[in-house]
C-alpha cells in the first residue's frame, strides 16, 4: 500500500520544517553561547590567568587546567581545595551554609573560600591558601 502523492509531500514538507526549526534553534544556542560573558580567573600561585564563561565551576580548572588548587573530596568536606581570594571575592557565587561552617570550624579567614563551591561570576585572583 502506498500513500497518495499530495499526502507524501505533506509528510515530507512537514519533516523538511521541522528540520529547518531544529537547526535554527541550534545555530541560535551556539550565537548566545559565543556572546555570553567571559571572565578572568588569575591563580597567583601558578602565574596563570584563564578565561572562562559565567557560572563556571571552579572544580572544572582541575580537570581543564594545571593549577596548584588541589580537590579531594569535591564536596566541601575536606579543605583541600582552600583558596584565598584576592580580588574580585563578590565575583565568586554566595557561600552556603555548609561551606561556612566547614570555614569556621577550621578558623579560616574571612577571604578564604573552597574553590570546588565556587563559581565564577565575574573577574576573580585567588592563590592557594597555606
Ligand atoms: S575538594 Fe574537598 S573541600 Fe573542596
Amino acid at each position: 500500500m502506498s500513500l497518495p502523492a499530495g499526502l507524501l509531500t505533506a509528510n515530507l514538507s512537514l519533516e523538511l520544517d521541522l528540520y529547518v526549526h531544529l537547526v535554527q534553534q541550534i545555530k541560535g544556542r551556539k550565537h548566545h553561547m559565543s556572546d555570553s560573558k567571559k571572565h578572568k580567573i588569575s591563580v597567583t600561585t601558578d602565574d596563570l590567568t584563564i578565561e572562562v564563561a559565567d557560572g563556571y565551576a571552579m572544580i572544572d580548572m582541575c580537570e581543564e587546567h594545571d593549577t596548584s588548587i588541589l580537590f579531594g573530596c569535591r564536596d566541601g568536606a575536606c579543605g583541600a581545595c582552600m583558596i584565598r581570594v584576592k580580588e574580585g571575592a563578590k565575583s565568586l557565587s554566595p557561600m552556603q551554609e555548609d561551606e561556612k561552617d566547614f570555614l569556621e570550624t577550621m578558623a579560616a579567614e574571612p577571604d578564604e573560600r573552597l574553590a570546588c563551591q565556587c563559581k565564577v561570576h565575574g573577574d576573580v585572583v585567588v592563590e592557594v591558601s597555606e
